[in-house]
């Protein structure tokens, strides 16, 4: 059986196949990167309308370089949240209609279980249970993975305000540095020569182990303001790499505390962020110390595509889930 993925919760329309033992046959992603470059952020209106766009396109194109034909879908998978509302529903509805047509199972597939399916996407068993901290323009969440065939996940932090990957875009754009910002801010970083800002994270009253990144935001405004006020230039690479390092430090201190306190045999690393070198090699050197493995995916894998809900769809599908014909689109869905 051939399983369909469709994946359109924000600014990437991806159609994907997979078989029932995982193997992903083609997967095909259209970015929308350049639409909404000039206003430093997705504009939700313009994402779904830009899906509906392509959403045909991209499936005929996977179909295509899978060499297959509609006779050979036996299933249909496609996020149904978190993610943009309207930009969900183009994906969702598409779904729904093809497996419609078809008359063949549907599945609706939570966006983070996609993410956190990487390891079995790369085919790189991990032991389990382990953590998974999706790290991404919209997520810093941090779950316990157990159980099989089918996972469980628990939650275990998530951000009290800014994601993680929006705390960098923000930044960036205070820096005067292009979106998106993760990139811009990491290639800044490089150029630092080691005379460090220093900023430091409010640590939660509750003494809880959540994620919080625009105090961090508004100490970098401060700094860019104040600086500016005097007429002093702005050191952009030597402030890049403090936020960056900041931001690297907190990620990895809190995942190590919420693993220890689990007893978790391993951790996997994913979302946008991850393509962040400097934060994959303190996550990779932490857990080779301690002897523990490790995953983060090829960036491609990192970042949203069809093909990881088109492996969680087949799996459950194999394990007999159905998804109802009235799933709505969940923007907040949880996972669990
Ligand atoms: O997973 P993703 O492509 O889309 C979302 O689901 O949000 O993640 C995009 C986010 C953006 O906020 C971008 O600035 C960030 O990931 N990002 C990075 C890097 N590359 C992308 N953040 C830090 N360092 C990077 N190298
Ligand atoms: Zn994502």
């Amino acid at each position: 059986m051939l399983v369909l993925g469709i994946e359109t919760s924000c600014d990437e329309t991806s159609a994907a196949i997979a078989d029932e033992q995982g193997q992903v046959r083609a997967v095909v992603v259209a970015s929308q990167l350049q639409l909404h470059q000039p206003y430093g952020g997705v504009v939700p209106e313009l994402a779904s309308r830009q899906h509906s766009r392509d959403m045909a396109r991209v499936v005929a194109e996977t179909f295509s370089q899978a060499q297959c034909t509609w006779d050979d879908i036996g299933g249909v998978a496609a996020t149904y949240g978190p993610g943009l509302m309207g930009a969900l529903l183009v994906g969702l509805n598409y779904a729904k209609a093809a497996a419609l047509a078809r008359q063949c199972p549907f599945i609706g597939i939570n966006h983070l279980e996609g993410h956190l399916i990487a390891p079995e996407l790369n085919h790189h068993p991990m032991p389990k249970p382990f953590i998974g901290l999706v790290a991404s323009g919209g997520h810093t969440s941090l779950y316990l993975v157990q159980g099989e065939p089918l996972a469980r996940y628990e939650l275990l932090a998530n951000t009290r305000d800014d994601a993680v990957g929006e705390a960098f875009d923000k930044v960036a754009k205070l820096l005067g540095l292009p979106y998106p910002g993760g990139p811009a801010i990491e290639k800044a970083a490089r150029q630092a020569r080691g005379t460090l800002p220093r900023f430091s994270l409010p640590r939660m009253k509750d003494g809880s182990l959540e994620f919080s990144y625009s105090g961090l935001k508004t100490a970098v405004r401060t700094l860019v303001d104040r600086k500016k006020k005097n007429g002093e230039s702005l050191d952009i690479p030597e402030i890049a790499a403090a936020f960056q390092k900041t931001i690297v430090e907190d990620l990895l201190q809190k995942t190590m505390a919420h693993m220890e306190r689990h007893h978790a045999r391993g951790m996997v690393l994913t979302g946008g962020v991850a393509a962040n070198q400097a934060l994959r090699e303190a996550f990779a050197r932490v857990m080779a110390g301690r002897n523990l493995p490790f995953f983060s995916p090829p960036i491609k894998w990192c970042t949203d595509n069809a093909a990881m809900i088109a492996v969680a769809g087949a799996k459950r599908l194999m394990a007999g889930q159905r998804s109802e014909w009235d799933l709505e689109a969940v923007p907040n869905a949880k996972l669990a």
